[in-house]
């Protein structure tokens, strides 16, 4: 049986993480995955979970089993956290899953369910696991243009009119905000434009939102998913837990699909609970857990507000003196949009080639094609950067 295996393409990302583990130089830099790394390299466990992991471990009396769904607490708080009311809670059915990536997958399973001639529009380029579970899965998949790589910015004409491909019953996939992998994002008037063109045809839109408080703000950053949460009829968001809170390994995530109305909620829900267990059963609870407790708490809430902020502005910072220092050393401000780019990523428009030198004559890893973590740099590592991109001819 298993000498029919043929081997699978290593995921990129994941490549380079382990790339860059065997590099032996002293000096090398992580620009790779996106896992948020405080200025001494660390990733560290937030404070309000440490104080809610104890909480927890003096009052849980079981390990029992959670319902299918996850627990409904945790729905609630999520639901609250990204959508904060602007949708009747019974049009919303919700389950947790294995990460934001377990929400990912369920959503696309769901879509097929409902609907096997569905085209997944993804934006060129997305993240691109979103691409590759597509392919497994055997989705339709349609790009549409994304980024303009001479201005770093959204290219929102192509976007539209590769919109215009869509028929009724198909799905955009859109990321609620700091998109993956080029931190450039779409205004709310262009959020806007978005919706009117999807239900004009009957396109169902599909939010990834795996960074909210990493941008402008936890209700700024939701702004764009709300948004299409109540201008569209029928939405599936899939939400992560995992940077947000920090608990990466702990696998926190809830998918929501929103229903025309509340008379399609219970079928919609049977059927998420229905994929949960064909898939893995019950879903992970520890850390749905934790961030139950820590937005339903006042204080916890605070305390996570708060490091989630200085995690925020800590990235803005870096953005910032990575433009200046690249403004300074190519005398020119071709590399501004760093600082507009908002959450952990962004495209810097190297070529492959230069990407490739930069790790090899500096040991500085990113992403092939030039997506930089930007919370694997800090103040002293910034001019490092800034000065190989300008050596290696960029
Ligand atoms: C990333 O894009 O680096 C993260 O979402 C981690 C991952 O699983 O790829």
């Amino acid at each position: 049986m298993f000498s029919n295996l043929k081997p699978q393409p290593a995921d990129k990302i994941l490549a380079l993480m382990a790339a860059y583990r065997e590099d032996p130089r002293d000096q090398k830099i992580d620009l790779g995955v996106g896992v948020y790394k405080n200025a001494e390299g660390v990733t560290p466990v937030m404070r309000a979970i440490k104080t809610a992991e104890k909480q927890l471990w003096e009052v849980e009396t079981t390990k029992s089993y959670t319902g299918l769904a996850g627990d409904p607490a945790f729905a609630d708080a999520m639901i609250k956290l990204v959508l904060d009311g602007v949708v009747a809670r019974d049009r919303i059915a919700a389950v947790a899953t294995p990460g934001g990536t377990g929400a990912v997958r369920q959503a696309f399973e769901c879509i097929r369910m409902a609907n096997p001639e569905a085209r997944v529009f993804v934006s060129n380029p997305t993240w691109p696991n979103h691409l590759s579970i597509l392919k497994f899965l055997n989705m339709p998949t349609v790009e549409y243009r994304y980024f303009d790589s001479e201005t770093g910015g959204v290219d929102f004409d192509g976007l539209m009119e590769d919109l215009n491909q869509l028929k009724a019953g198909d799905v955009v996939l859109l990321h609620g905000c700091c998109h993956n992998p080029t931190g450039a994002n779409l205004t709310l008037d262009q959020f806007q434009a978005v919706v009117d063109k999807m239900n004009e045809v009957g396109a169902v839109p599909m939010i990834d939102i795996a960074y909210q408080g990493f941008g402008d703000g936890l209700d700024e950053d939701a702004a764009a998913t709300r948004l299409v949460a109540k201008s569209c009829p029928e939405v599936l968001i899939a939400a992560s837990c995992s940077k947000n809170f920090g608990i990466y390994r702990e696998r926190t995530g809830l998918l929501m699909a929103i229903s025309e109305n509340a008379s399609l909620t219970p079928v919609t829900q049977g059927n998420l609970a229905f994929l949960n267990r064909q898939n893995f059963s019950f879903p992970p609870d520890h850390g749905a857990r934790l961030v139950t407790m820590i937005l339903t708490d006042d204080a916890l809430r605070a305390e996570w507000q708060t490091e989630l902020e200085e995690v925020r502005l800590s990235m803005l910072g870096l953005r910032e003196q990575l433009a200046s220092e690249l403004r300074r050393l190519s005398n020119s401000d071709r590399f501004d949009f760093v600082a507009r780019h908002r959450g952990m990523f962004s495209r810097l428009g190297l070529s492959p080639e230069l990407v490739e030198k930069v790790r090899a004559e500096h040991g500085i890893y990113m992403v092939g094609d030039s997506r930089i973590n930007i919370a694997g740099l800090n103040a002293q590592t910034v001019p490092v950067l800034a000065d190989a991109i300008i050596k290696v001819g960029a």
